[in-house]
């Protein structure tokens, strides 16, 4: 079966990257959010995305005014009833996730695949929610979902292997590349780059460098697009502070717990990017000066 109408519910930094990247592949798309405010949001965003390509000349006039065509946005939850894939993109809570896939279980067929973007919460747990755990799976995009070719492409031990390998075509369709893996917390990306993000916090805690220095040795010496301190503002402390937390919970492993820095910023507000105070403060969004640690 290809996969050719898709529901995407929550329209903010990812699902609204992950709507844009599906109309933009052809399907045709429909985005839910609970109030009609965040529906304009988020196809807001999605329109100066799509615009940011018309202005550069990677995306023709027409071409965008068809990808825009395929996206509508709705706040009721029926309006997904036809879908063959519904990819969810809400708020990391499970009590939120259960009460989402109760209610869409009911309203899709038995056919419609269902897909969680989580990046740290279990996918076999929110499969129990439904009565499908063999069409049920995660589908983990990466932050700017646009411009990262990556997607995990996660299994449980109940997911069907035709339906894994249908989504697997999908996100080859996306212009992605699809890596697929297990039902672990972290699957493969956060299993490895959390700990290095929390160990570059214990570096700066231990004075081993400046906010700075620790992120410029990343950059020109390992020839990261971005130091792990700007990459952690970039993603949000309190995200990464969350995810380590789930993961810590589950291997009782020291390289997920939070280096007690983390947890402080986190508790201050300074979230990073979108708080405009992490590691560095954002006042001039053009310039944003690293933190100085006394
Ligand atoms: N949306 C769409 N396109 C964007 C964008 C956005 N938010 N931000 C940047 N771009 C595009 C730009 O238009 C530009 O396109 P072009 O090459 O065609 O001109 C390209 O990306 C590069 O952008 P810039 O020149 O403005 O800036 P940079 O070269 O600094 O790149 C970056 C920005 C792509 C964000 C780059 O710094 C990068 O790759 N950073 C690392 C990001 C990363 O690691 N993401 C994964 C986070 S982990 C995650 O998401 C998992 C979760 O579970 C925590």
């Amino acid at each position: 079966m290809a996969i050719e109408k898709v529901g995407v519910v929550g329209c903010g930094l990812m699902g609204s990257g992950i709507a844009q990247v599906a109309a933009n592949a052809g399907c045709q798309v429909t985005v839910r959010e609970v109030s009609p405010q965040l529906v304009e949001k988020g196809l807001q965003s999605i329109d100066k995305n799509l615009q940011r390509l018309v202005d550069k000349g990677t995306l023709p006039q027409a071409e965008r005014d068809k990808v825009r065509g395929r996206l509508r946005g709705t706040t009721n939850l029926e309006d997904l009833k036809d879908c063959d894939l519904v990819i969810e993109a809400i708020i990391e809570q499970l009590p939120a996730k259960r009460e989402l896939w109760n209610a869409l279980d009911k309203i899709c067929p038995k056919t419609t695949i269902f897909a969680s973007n989580t990046s740290s919460l279990s996918i076999t747990e929110m499969a129990t929610f439904t009565q499908r755990p063999d069409r049920f799976l995660g589908l983990h995009f990466f932050n700017p979902v646009p411009v990262m070719k990556l997607v995990e492409v996660i299994r449980t031990i109940a997911t069907d292997p035709k339906v894994n390998e249908e989504v697997v075509a999908f996100a080859l369709r996306l212009g992605k590349t699809p890596v697929r893996t297990t039902d672990r917390t972290g699957f493969i990306v956060n299993r490895l780059l959390v700990p290095y993000l929390l160990d570059a916090v214990r570096a700066l805690e231990e004075g081993v460098g400046s906010v700075e220095d620790i992120d410029n040795s990343m950059k020109l010496g390992c020839g990261h697009p971005m130091g792990p301190l700007a990459l952690l503002d970039f993603v949000g402390n309190d995200t990464t502070f969350y995810i380590a937390n789930i993961m810590f919970d589950e291997f009782k492993e020291k390289r997920f717990a939070s280096p007690p820095l983390l947890k402080r910023m986190v508790l201050s507000g300074w979230n990073g990017r979108k708080a405009g105070r992490g590691f560095y403060d954002y006042s001039d969004p053009a310039k944003p000066k690293p933190m100085q640690m006394t």
